[in-house]
């Protein structure tokens, strides 16, 4: 597959400035109003995010927590609860989310289930009260900081975390082929593994174990990619998002450039660049 040079509109991640709290609050309001709206169709969309899913856990059984309550921080629909439920046996799941209709959905399937619909950057659950924080695909929504030392405040010591989130080669592809188009940015920043290795070891973690592992989805044509993108409410690119349609020539042009990421089986490919960190809170 070819790959590009940094295209003019990427900023690395580490050169971002802080936003300010209403920035910070006006992302998490965009963000829980995309997902959101995708939950309904969320779990038939969420092959890779269920991929993913699947190798944190064979990564987390070598891993096992300390008895006490888990919770799944970032749940979406809770699909991957009734695996935490069977593998780490009888103990409290609690499902946090930011957006109400993926609880929804969750409540819809199991009427029982405690979720709460929160914030990772401010979990209502005291300090050291859990054993075990499972969240996949979340982080990369976040601020990663603020958001590991939240989860160290809530596990107690020796607590583990397990965590995927997405790294700085996901979605490459489409980077390359949006590359100059205009001024607006159409791929979100994601953060590199030093930056939170980094962010974890400041925030009281060890890390277990780290892996990086490549996954991809596919579609027939670009605008079917793109929607499958959608379907899982992925497609936040935040502040400066491009907020008008793409002109036809260059809607061809991306089109066009997209072509050199065509398989052989015919179909197109965009590419998850899955970062998965084991991590247990210093006693
Ligand atoms: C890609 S989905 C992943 C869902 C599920 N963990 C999975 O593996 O399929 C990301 C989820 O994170 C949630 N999310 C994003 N930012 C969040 C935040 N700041 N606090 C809590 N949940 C958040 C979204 O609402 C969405 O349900």
């Amino acid at each position: 597959m070819r790959r590009g040079g940094r295209p003019a509109n990427s900023h690395e991640a580490t050169d971002r400035t802080e936003p300010t709290v209403t920035a910070t609050l006006a992302a998490s309001r965009r963000i829980a109003r995309r997902f959101g709206r995708a939950a309904a169709g969320y779990d038939d969309a969420a092959t890779v995010q269920r991929q993913i899913c699947e190798h944190l856990w064979r990564l987390a059984q070598d891993h096992p927590p300390p008895p006490g309550a888990i919770v799944d921080a970032g749940c979406g629909t809770g699909h991957w609860l009734p695996t935490l439920s069977v593998g780490f046996g009888e103990r409290l799941l609690i499902a946090a989310d930011l957006a109400p209709p993926m609880l929804a959905q969750l409540r819809h399937r199991e009427p029982g289930q405690p979720c709460v619909a929160a914030d990772v950057h401010a979990l209502p659950l005291a300090t050291g009260s859990v054993a075990g924080i499972w969240s996949s695909l979340c982080l990369q929504w976040c601020r990663p900081e603020p958001v590991l030392a939240e989860f160290s405040r809530t596990l107690q010591s020796d607590g583990t975390l397990w965590l995927s989130t997405l790294g700085p080669e996901t979605f490459a592809e489409l980077r390359e082929a949006f590359a100059g188009i205009d001024d607006a940015s159409h791929v979100l920043d994601f953060v590199g593994v030093d930056r939170l290795e980094a962010a974890a070891a400041s925030a009281g973690f060890n890390v277990l174990a780290q892996r990086r592992q490549r996954h991809v989805a596919c579609a027939p044509d670009l605008a079917g990619l793109l929607r499958a993108i959608k379907a899982v409410g992925a497609q936040d690119v935040g502040d400066n998002r491009r907020r008008s349609l793409l002109g036809r020539q260059a809607w061809r042009t991306v089109e066009h450039r997209y072509e050199a990421f065509r398989r052989a089986d015919g179909l197109l490919e965009v590419g998850y660049d899955a970062l998965y960190l084991i991590l247990r809170k210093r006693p």
